[in-house]
C-alpha cells in the first residue's frame, strides 16, 4: 500500500480475539504490538482510529477449561479477561475496543447477521462426519494428521471423531466471487506467500463448512433452532463488528456498521488465515455486507529456535518479560528484529544485544552526550539555528529528509523492522557526524557557532527519530521529546492532541532557544549475564 499524506479517512483495525483457555502467552502479545504501532502510527498522521482486540470466549476448548478448573464458564472468562486488558496495560496498547463474544450485544449482532445469512438461503442442516480439534475449534482433514490422529498444530492432542447433524454455510456457492475478489484485489490477502497458500486452498475446491454444534450449552443458540449451538468461529468472526458500536449504544448490525465498516485491516497470525480469508468474506458476502480491506497473516515465534509450547516447558511469558524489561524493550525487540510476515526467535542473549546497542548506545547514548554538550556550550537551551538555514547537501539534513515518507511506506506495509532500521541509520550516522566533528574541540578552539550548528544537527536528527520511532517505543520517544523540551505527550490518543506528522516528522523543527533539560538516560543498559526467562 502507498502512503497518502492527504489520506484522513477513519482507519479500523484488529487483532484476533484472543481464546480465554489460558492466560495471554507471547503470540497474543505479538499480534497486539504490532497493531499497536499501526493504530498509533495512523493516529500521528491525523486519521481518527479504532484498535480493537478482545476475547474469544465460547465453545468446546473454554468449556472444558473452565470445568477442569471447576469454576463456571463465564467466571473463568472474566478471570482470563480480566488478564488480557492487564498486559494490553503494561504493554502500552491503545487499544479503543475490547471486544468480548459472551457480551450480550454481540448476542443481537449474532442474530441479526445470521438471520440474513439464512434468509439468503446459505444455511441448511447437514450431517458432519469427521476428525474434530478441540484445541484448533476446526475440522481436519485425515490426510493432514500425524500418527495417532494427533492434531498437526497441538502435536501433544489427539483430534476426536464426530459424526452428528450440524448446520451448514453454503461455502461452495462463494467459491467464484472470492476468486473474483482474491484477483480484482491483490493486497486482500498479504503477505504473498500467505496469499498464495490461501488462493492453492481455493483452486481445491470450497466444500461447505458445519457452523452448529450439539451437545454443547458454551454458546449462543442457532436462532432458527435452539437444539443447536452456533460454531465458535461463526461467533467469534462477528465479534469483530460488535466491536464496532459505541459504548453505550443500543445493539444493532445496522448501529454497528455505520461508522467504521468495513474494517481496513485484520492482522492474525499464520494459523487462521483460512478463517479469516476464505470462511469471512464469503459470510460477508452472503449477508450482503462489504469484506474488509486487508487480511494480514505473520509468522510464528520460537524460543531459542524451538516451537514454544506448554507441554514443551519453554513458554515465554509476555508478562515476566515486560516485568524484567519494560514495554519499549519488548515491543522494540518484536517489531525491529523479526520481520513482520516471517516466523522469528526470540533469544534472550540476542534481545538483550539489540537493545544495548540500538536504544541504549545508538539512541540513548547520543542523545545523553549531545544534551550534556548543549548544557555546557549553548547554556542548556536549543542552539540558537534555525533548521531552514542548514544547506540541503547537509549530512543530516539530507538523510532526515527522505525519512519521513520512507518511514510512512514501511508503517503502512507492516514492514516494522524496515522503519526500525532507517530510523537507526540517522542515529547512527548523527554518532559518525558528531565524533567526525568534534564539537568539544570546536568550542575549545572558540568556534561558537560553529559547536552550535554542530549541537543542532544532532539534537534535531534524534528528536526526528524518537518521533519516527514513537509507534514502537511511545514512552522512550516520550522522554526523549521531554529532554528536548517539548511539554506534550507523544503517545496521546485523542485526534487533535497528536504531533502531527507533517510538521514533526520534517527535518528542522527543532525551536530554536527552547529549554533543554537535565541529560538523563532514556533507556538503561542490560547487563548480562542474567537469569533467564
Ligand atoms: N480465537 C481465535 C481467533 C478468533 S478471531 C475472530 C484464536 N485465538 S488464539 O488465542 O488461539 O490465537 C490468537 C493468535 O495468536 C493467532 O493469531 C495465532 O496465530 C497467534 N499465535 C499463537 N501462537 C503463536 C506463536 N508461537 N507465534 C506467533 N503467534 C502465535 O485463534
Amino acid at each position: 500500500m502507498t502512503f497518502d499524506a492527504a489520506d484522513t479517512k477513519p482507519f479500523a483495525l484488529t487483532t484476533p480475539l484472543y481464546y480465554v483457555n489460558d492466560l495471554p502467552h507471547i503470540g497474543s502479545a505479538y499480534t497486539t504490538m504490532a497493531a499497536d504501532a499501526v493504530a498509533r502510527f495512523y493516529r500521528l498522521t491525523g486519521r481518527p482510529v479504532l484498535l480493537i482486540t478482545g476475547t474469544d470466549e465460547h465453545g468446546q476448548k473454554i468449556l472444558r477449561t473452565a470445568q477442569d478448573r471447576g469454576v463456571h464458564p463465564q467466571e473463568h472468562c472474566d478471570q482470563i479477561a480480566a488478564g488480557f486488558e492487564r498486559l494490553w496495560q503494561h504493554l502500552n496498547i491503545t487499544c479503543d475496543r475490547f471486544s468480548r463474544t459472551t457480551h450480550p450485544h454481540h448476542q443481537v449482532i449474532v442474530n441479526q447477521f445470521f438471520q440474513r445469512v439464512w434468509q439468503q438461503g446459505d444455511i441448511y442442516l447437514g450431517q458432519q462426519q469427521g476428525w474434530y480439534c478441540v484445541s484448533c475449534e476446526e475440522f481436519k482433514e485425515e490426510r493432514d494428521l500425524l500418527a495417532d490422529h494427533r492434531c498437526p498444530i497441538h502435536t501433544n492432542k489427539s483430534v476426536e471423531w464426530r459424526d452428528e447433524q450440524n448446520y451448514f454455510f453454503r461455502l461452495s456457492r462463494y467459491q467464484g466471487q472470492l476468486e473474483q475478489l482474491y484477483a480484482e484485489r491483490p493486497q486482500f490477502i498479504q503477505p504473498e506467500a500467505r496469499r498464495n497458500e490461501v488462493l492453492s486452498f481455493v483452486a481445491r475446491g470450497l466444500q461447505d463448512f458445519s457452523i452448529s454444534r450439539v451437545n454443547l450449552e458454551w454458546g449462543f443458540a442457532v436462532p432458527t433452532d435452539p437444539h443447536h449451538t452456533l460454531y465458535v468461529w461463526f461467533d467469534a468472526l462477528l465479534g469483530y463488528v460488535t466491536a464496532l458500536l459505541e459504548p453505550g449504544e443500543s445493539p444493532s448490525l445496522e448501529a454497528a456498521l455505520a461508522r467504521w465498516w468495513p474494517i481496513n485491516l485484520h492482522l492474525i497470525g499464520k494459523d487462521i488465515l483460512r478463517f479469516h480469508a476464505v470462511y469471512w468474506p464469503a459470510m460477508l458476502m452472503s449477508a450482503g455486507l462489504p469484506v474488509p480491506g486487508q487480511v494480514f497473516g505473520h509468522g510464528f515465534l520460537t524460543k531459542d529456535g524451538h516451537k514454544m509450547g506448554k507441554s514443551l516447558g519453554n513458554t515465554l511469558d509476555p508478562v515476566k518479560l515486560v516485568e524484567k524489561y519494560g514495554a519499549d524493550a519488548v515491543r522494540y525487540y518484536f517489531l525491529k528484529e523479526i520481520e513482520f510476515g516471517k516466523d522469528g526467535d526470540f533469544n534472550e542473549t540476542r534481545f538483550i544485544t539489540v537493545l544495548n546497542a540500538d536504544l541504549a548506545n545508538d539512541l540513548g547514548n547520543l542523545l545523553n552526550r549531545t544534551l550534556t554538550m548543549a548544557q555546557r556550550y549553548c547554556g542548556g537551551k536549543v542552539p540558537a539555528i534555525d533548521g531552514a538555514s542548514i544547506g540541503p547537501d547537509h549530512k543530516l539534513k539530507c538523510l532526515g529528509q527522505t525519512l519521513a515518507i520512507a518511514v510512512a511506506e514501511f508503517y503502512s506495509n507492516l514492514q516494522f523492522s524496515q522503519a526500525c532500521e532507517a530510523i537507526l541509520g540517522l542515529a547512527q550516522a548523527s554518532n559518525k557526524f558528531l565524533d567526525g566533528e568534534a564539537p568539544w574541540s570546536l568550542y575549545k578552539q572558540g568556534k561558537q557557532q560553529e559547536t552550535e550548528r554542530v549541537l543542532y544537527a544532532v539534537l534535531e536528527s534524534v528528536r526526528l527519530a524518537a518521533y519516527l520511532l514513537s509507534p514502537v517505543i511511545p514512552q522512550t520517544s516520550a522522554l526523549i521529546y521531554r529532554q528536548l523540551g517539548f511539554d506534550c505527550d507523544l503517545s496521546q490518543k485523542t485526534i487533535g492532541q497528536t504531533l502531527p506528522y507533517r510538521d514533526h516528522a520534517a527535518w528542522g523543527g527543532l525551536p530554536p532557544g527552547q529549554g533543554l533539560a537535565e541529560a538523563q538516560p532514556v533507556f538503561q543498559r542490560i547487563e548480562l549475564p542474567v537469569v533467564s526467562l
